[in-house]
């Protein structure tokens, strides 16, 4: 079974939002006075979200990534995590997470049946880190890391959101990672998140920070697979790792979007930015999974296209990244 949109793209990958909660609140996820939390009713139970899981797969779906907020602070993660990976035709299994929590649950997570890891890690030191995160502690996403790699996950992705004046003037240290590790550092631009209408200003171009980069690095560029995610990649020559860049606002990969989401309060959404979703919540109540699976398909015949931020600056997002897991 296949799912392919109206524009023709193929859509195989789902991200799954399992909370709205975090042990931290980066700026560029949530504001400053945080976002109204979810109560526990309105969001999917595990049973739900494992029936859309099902569902989905079902219908073409072959890679779950799941997020969240921080998905690693919903209590039961790890058992959902090993109900997900005994899904038939699903091929890959992948969180995106702060790392925080990996001391305790890189090896049970691994057990279950996770197979990547994509940490979130935007500052490497720590009053900066603390500061993006408002209170974080460093040290402990760097453990975290560690905890994956001994748990033995293959080597991790790290996502570095660029922001002008914020962490811009490190990224010759976090391309200087993959110099000796296996790492990936992806070099993000800035999306607007909730009310965010000053975006622009601390979005830096994916071109200039591949300039930048490549001024002291000359880089070798690499080619991609088709599960691979919107990531151009890079590597530093003789490195053990690699470099990327994520141009959702300047070269943006909507004309290959493979995705939807569902975020933590039962949305599924075709697009990050362009459409307001469609509550999955009263699909869930019967026995019959049909309305679910209708939903499912009319939600990727009418994905859009791609979305305005570009052309218009003023823009910004109508949900936090929070809730909707980036
Ligand atoms: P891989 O599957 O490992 O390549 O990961 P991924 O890039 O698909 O997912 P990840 O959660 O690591 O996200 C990396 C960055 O891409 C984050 O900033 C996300 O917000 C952003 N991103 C992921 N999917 C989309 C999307 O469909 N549209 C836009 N605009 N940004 C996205
Ligand atoms: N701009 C770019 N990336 C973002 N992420 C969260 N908010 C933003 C934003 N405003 C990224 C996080 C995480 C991923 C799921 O989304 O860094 O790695
Ligand atoms: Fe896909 Fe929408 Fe993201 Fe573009 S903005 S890549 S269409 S989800």
């Amino acid at each position: 079974m296949e799912l392919i949109d109206s524009y023709g793209r193929r859509i195989n990958y789902l991200r799954l939002s399992v909370t709205d909660r975090c042990n931290l609140r980066c700026s560029y996820c949530m504001p400053a006075e945080g976002i109204p939390k979810l109560q526990h009713g309105e969001m999917l139970s595990y049973e739900d979200l494992y029936r859309v899981a099902c569902e989905s797969v079902a219908l073409g779906i072959e890679k779950i990534r799941v997020t969240g907020g921080e998905p690693l602070v919903r209590k039961g993660l790890v058992q959902f995590i090993g109900r997900l990976a005994d899904i038939p035709g699903l091929k890959e299994l992948v969180l995106t997470t702060n790392g925080l929590l990996l001391g305790e649950l890189a090896i049970p997570l691994r057990q279950a049946g996770a197979q990547r890891l994509n940490i979130s890690l935007d500052s490497l030191k720590p009053e900066t880190f603390a500061r993006i995160t408002r209170g974080g502690d460093l040290r402990k996403v760097v453990d975290g890391i560690a905890a994956a790699e001994e748990a033995g996950f293959p080597p991790v992705k790290i996502n570095m959101v660029v922001m002008k004046g914020i962490n811009d003037d490190e990224l010759l240290d976090f391309a200087a990672l993959t110099i000796h590790k296996p790492y990936t550092v992806r070099f993000i631009e800035y999306m607007p998140t909730l009310r965010d209408k000053g975006w622009n200003s601390q979005c830096m171009a994916g071109s200039e920070i591949l300039e930048r980069i490549g001024r002291h690095y000359p880089l070798l560029p690499l080619v991609g697979n088709e599960m691979a995610g919107p990531s151009r990649n890079f590597k530093i020559r003789g490195s053990a790792g690699a470099i990327g860049i994520i141009t959702p606002i300047s070269g943006h990969f909507c004309d290959s979007c493979n995705r939807i989401r569902v975020t933590a309060s039962g949305l599924l959404r075709g697009c990050l930015f362009a459409d307001n979703g469609v509550d999955l919540k009263p699909l869930l109540h019967g026995a019959d999974n049909g309305p679910l699976r209708e939903t499912l398909r009319r939600i990727v015949t009418g994905k859009p296209g791609r979305h305005h931020l570009a052309e218009d600056e003023t823009a910004h997002g109508s949900v936090a990244m929070s809730q909707i897991g980036g």
